[in-house]
């Protein structure tokens, strides 16, 4: 596996692919990784003939009382795994050569940026797309690849791509979960023992969710109320829980077919989320 930090190797490395006739796919990430990127890494070796990972724990996607300096930094681990999992290159970049001081530039989706994650962390969803177009115009490959954990997010760069005609294929992986249906994620990290027992509850919730659905119950409001409150009780500081148009994250209606339920939630002091689609 190459490692590159500068974006003048980057786009050496990649420009020679290209010229060879080989695809490239891109896995963006912030690091710290478990076994749901390693999936998108593999998901992203089987669609190209190479696969770049970037690491690169992003501020702007970071509001100012959130864990940026916290975020968890694991470089030398994340590289081995990497190099088992057999990815090409790995595009390790400092802070100063994605963003110069004289930035004046972003990328803001807006509307599906304001609404569930977006309202309660403004401004992240901008990050995101920044960075994320950032990297696409370092990187430009064929393909990118993102886990569907973070719904919104790949609604939100789904959106990007169609509205800046970013010709790229993007491939959404369904979420890696632990045995008792925790999502991973790098924040799981933060949970307490107790916590950490608690923390499936959240996947069980959208499955009460989804199941209440799918046997016809009627209002979706009082699925969503009905569930919040067994989220309270249960020890969660609940953020949203929405019943969704899997499309454009709408509130979903009876017409709607193909639907996501969308949830998030603290405990103690970690923000969970986590989401279940289907088609009805
Ligand atoms: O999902 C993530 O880890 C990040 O939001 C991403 C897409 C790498 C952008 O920094």
């Amino acid at each position: 596996m190459i490692i590159v930090n500068s974006i003048l190797d980057l786009r050496t490395a990649i420009s020679a692919w290209k010229q060879s006739g080989l695809s490239v796919a891109l896995v963006p990430t912030m690091g710290n990784l478990h076994a749901g990127h390693l999936k998108l890494v593999n998901s992203a070796k089987q669609k190209a003939d190479k696969v770049v990972v970037s690491i690169f724990v992003n501020p702007t996607q970071f509001g100012v009382n959130e864990d940026f300096s916290s975020y968890p930094r694991t470089e030398q681990e994340d590289q081995l795994k990497l190099a088992t999992e057999n990815a090409d290159l790995l595009f390790l970049p400092a802070i100063t050569d994605i963003y110069s001081a004289n930035t004046l530039t972003a990328v803001n989706v807006t509307g599906l940026s304001d609404i569930y994650c977006g309202a309660s962390r403004p401004g992240h969803f901008s990050g995101v797309a920044t960075i994320v177009c950032k990297l696409f115009n370092l990187v430009q490959p064929d393909i990118a690849v993102f886990g569907l954990k973070d719904f919104q997010q790949f609604t939100v760069i789904k959106t990007m791509v169609r509205d800046l005609n970013i010709p790229i294929e993007l491939i959404g992986v369904d979420t890696q979960r632990e045995e008792n249906g925790l999502a991973m994620s790098s924040r799981n990290n933060y949970l307490t023992d107790l916590e950490r027992q608690l923390a499936p509850q959240l996947y069980q919730a959208l499955g009460i969710a989804q199941s209440a659905i799918l046997v016809g119950q009627h209002s979706y409001a009082d699925i969503e109320q009905q569930v919040l409150q067994t989220l309270k009780n249960a020890g969660f500081i609940p953020d949203y829980f929405a019943i969704c148009c899997s499309h454009d994250l709408s509130p979903a209606t009876k017409q709607d077919k193909d639907i996501v339920i969308l949830a998030a939630a603290k405990l103690g002091t970690t923000r969970l989320i986590d989401n279940i689609y289907f088609s009805l």
